[in-house]
């Protein structure tokens, strides 16, 4: 029979994911049906539970409802559990339900896999402070950055990320950059130093035991403490950054954050999670500052519905064909 999966919001007709998750499931022989679900604003449990009682295996959450298929699942990544927001869940065998973030995942296999950018070392800076930012946090930290700003318009909002971050759990992952799986994978929590996160492949790892060791069985990937600061943007004065990523909702209204004219580095790259038909107003702001590379969230879509697909089949699409169909209309060997 034919498994059912859906993406569920309110509004949703605008969706690119029922495309997405089709081309995926054609690339790669999968049979499945993906559709689209107005969700009700006030019986979100309902919609879900109706779904599933339908045959559903699964379904992708997107505005308003990813707070609350947080707090319907029976249980969480470490992602979905620190950004306090599920985008994917996933019927497990004797129906618990669970919830994961893919969110982070999408970005960092964009910006790594994609176009080649080298987070080790990096100075970076994530502005915003909304369900986007929480999102990403846990695997931008495990990137291998050197260190991490969280801006906001409201500084209170970004400091009390960055005190999250500090106590976020984590067990179990892949590196970054290399084999099938990028991220954060479920485990049991490890509780963390302030500020630090550590990135582990399936093994129990104790910073305050093994911190700075690494690879003692081959097992520890990145090991270590992030400084990760939560500021408001009127603080990045006299600030500099290898790579600053827009996760605010300002271009929407066709906005920028107001930012000091000088805090990307030279040679630094800007990352926009909009994305439309032309160039975001953040990534014309990167462009007008210099950056080596100005790019927009389309990548990051598409990565994070394979993540869910990954999730879903135990199988990874290939994604450049797809962000090169959406980007150009223009698909080699995929029809939407
Ligand atoms: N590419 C993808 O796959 C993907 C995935 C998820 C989200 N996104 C995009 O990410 C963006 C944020 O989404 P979200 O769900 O996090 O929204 P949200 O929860 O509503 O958060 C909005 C954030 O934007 C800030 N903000 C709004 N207007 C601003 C302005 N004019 N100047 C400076 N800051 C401003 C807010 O600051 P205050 O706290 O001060 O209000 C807040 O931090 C959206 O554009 C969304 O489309 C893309």
């Amino acid at each position: 029979m034919t498994d059912r999966y859906a993406v569920i919001g309110n509004p949703i007709g605008h969706s690119k994911s029922p495309l997405i998750h089709a081309a995926f499931a054609r690339q790669t022989g999968q049979d499945l049906d993906y559709g689209r679900i107005l969700g009700d604003r006030v019986d979100f449990a309902g919609d879900v539970r109706r779904f599933l009682a339908a045959g559903g295996r699964g379904l992708n959450v997107t505005v308003p409802f990813k707070e609350a298929a947080w707090a319907l699942a029976d249980e969480l990544s470490p992602a979905a559990a620190s950004a306090g927001a599920v985008n994917t869940l996933t019927v497990l065998e004797g129906g618990r339900l669970r919830g994961d973030n893919t969110d982070g995942v999408g970005l960092v296999r964009d910006l790594v896999v994609n176009h080649g950018f080298a987070f080790r070392g990096g100075r970076v800076l994530l502005l915003g402070a909304g369900g986007a930012a929480r999102g990403v946090l846990l695997p931008l930290l495990a990137t291998g950055l050197a260190s991490l700003t969280l801006a906001n318009r409201t500084a209170a909002k970004a400091r009390e990320l960055a005190s999250l971050a500090g106590r976020a759990m984590a067990t179990g992952g892949d590196k970054i950059g290399e084999g099938s799986e990028i991220g954060i994978q479920a485990g049991e929590g490890i509780p963390l130093d302030a500020g630090g996160l550590v990135v582990l492949a399936g093994r129990r790892f104790d910073p305050g035991v093994n911190a700075d060791a690494t690879a003692q069985d081959g097992t520890i990937l990145v090991a270590g403490t992030v400084p990760v600061n939560g500021v408001g943007l009127e603080d990045l004065a006299g600030q500099q950054f290898d790579l600053i990523i827009n996760a605010t909702a300002a271009g929407l209204d066709g906005a920028v954050p107001d930012l000091p004219a000088d805090c990307l580095a030279p040679g630094g790259w800007t990352y926009d999670m909009l994305y439309g038909d032309r160039p975001t107003p953040f990534c014309i702001w990167g462009q007008a500052r210099g950056a080596a590379r100005a790019l927009d969230g389309l990548g990051m879509l598409v990565e994070q519905a394979a993540e869910s697909f990954w999730l879903w089949r135990r199988v990874r699409p290939s994604t450049a064909p797809v962000i090169q169909w959406l980007r150009t209309g223009a698909p080699p060997g995929i029809r939407p």
